[in-house]
């Protein structure tokens, strides 16, 4: 993979607390970070302040929202989204394929009235802090976490949407039983060098790479890295290396 590549496929989570670390961050690693994601924490806090200045930056952001409420409001709220032009959106898969094709209904009206580029809706399937006794337990769902994130990414399919994001563990399974076309955008990424913080299915950025992730989540292995700059270029190495 060339640097345009790798840039292209990095996606920065910007999980910080104040505005002004977030447009550090955007400045600082813009030149190698291809989409910055926001989401709620600093959605809710700055709303579109900091996505305007990841515009200003010529980045593309990515608004984690993860929609979830009665299709009419998911359709309007996704027009919004991509009227202020993100390049990436998410929506629960469990609000049902009726749900998610009115996002992608909205969605696809935003960017014929604004000419905006396509956006990728991505579905979010099983929440990684749901366990199995969790969705038994709670939620009265007998399937066990893995055939049910499978069922509702080809729910996700079936109304038009791009992609889901999950976990490497996932990974195969669901290029597999999905097809290769169906992105994945995959969190929980470690470089080789990183401490591996609250998540416990990690993996390098390039064997998600090698497990065919079309995009991956880098968040703490840079933001919380002492010199950011060099996080970052480490990270580019490595892929480089382990992907001649
Ligand atoms: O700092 P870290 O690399 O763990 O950040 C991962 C990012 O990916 C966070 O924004 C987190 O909310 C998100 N994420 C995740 N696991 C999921 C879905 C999203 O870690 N299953």
């Amino acid at each position: 993979m060339n640097d345009n590549d790798i840039k292209k496929r990095l996606v920065l989570a910007l999980d910080v607390e104040d505005i002004q670390e977030a447009k550090e961050l955007v400045e600082l690693l813009s030149p190698y970070i291809g989409t910055f994601k926001v989401g709620l924490q600093l959605f809710c806090g700055y709303g579109l302040e900091i996505v305007n200045y990841i515009k200003e930056k010529n980045a593309d952001f990515f608004l984690d929202v993860k929609l979830h409420d009665i299709p009419n409001t998911v359709q309007k709220a996704s027009f919004n989204v991509v009227k202020n032009g993100a390049s990436f959106f998410n929506v629960h898969a469990t609000g049902g394929i009726e749900m998610m094709k009115a996002a992608k209904q909205g969605a696809i009206e935003a960017v014929e009235k604004f000419n905006k580029k396509k956006p990728i809706i991505l579905a979010v399937t099983v929440l990684t802090s749901i366990s199995d006794e969790i969705l038994k337990e709670e939620l009265s769902n007998t399937k066990n976490s893995s055939d049910f994130v499978i069922e509702l990414a080809k729910n996700a399919k079936k109304a038009g949407l791009d992609g889901v994001v999950a976990s490497a563990k996932e990974l195969k399974l669901i290029k597999k039983e999905l097809g290769d076309d169906f992105i994945v955008l995959t969190p929980g990424i470690r470089p080789k060098w990183s401490s591996k913080d609250d998540q416990k299915r990690i993996v390098t950025p390039s064997d998600a790479f090698k497990d065919g992730s079309n995009y991956i989540v880098l968040g703490r292995a840079v933001t919380k890295a002492a010199d950011r700059l060099d996080a970052i270029k480490k990270i580019y190495a490595e892929i480089k290396e382990e992907m001649k």
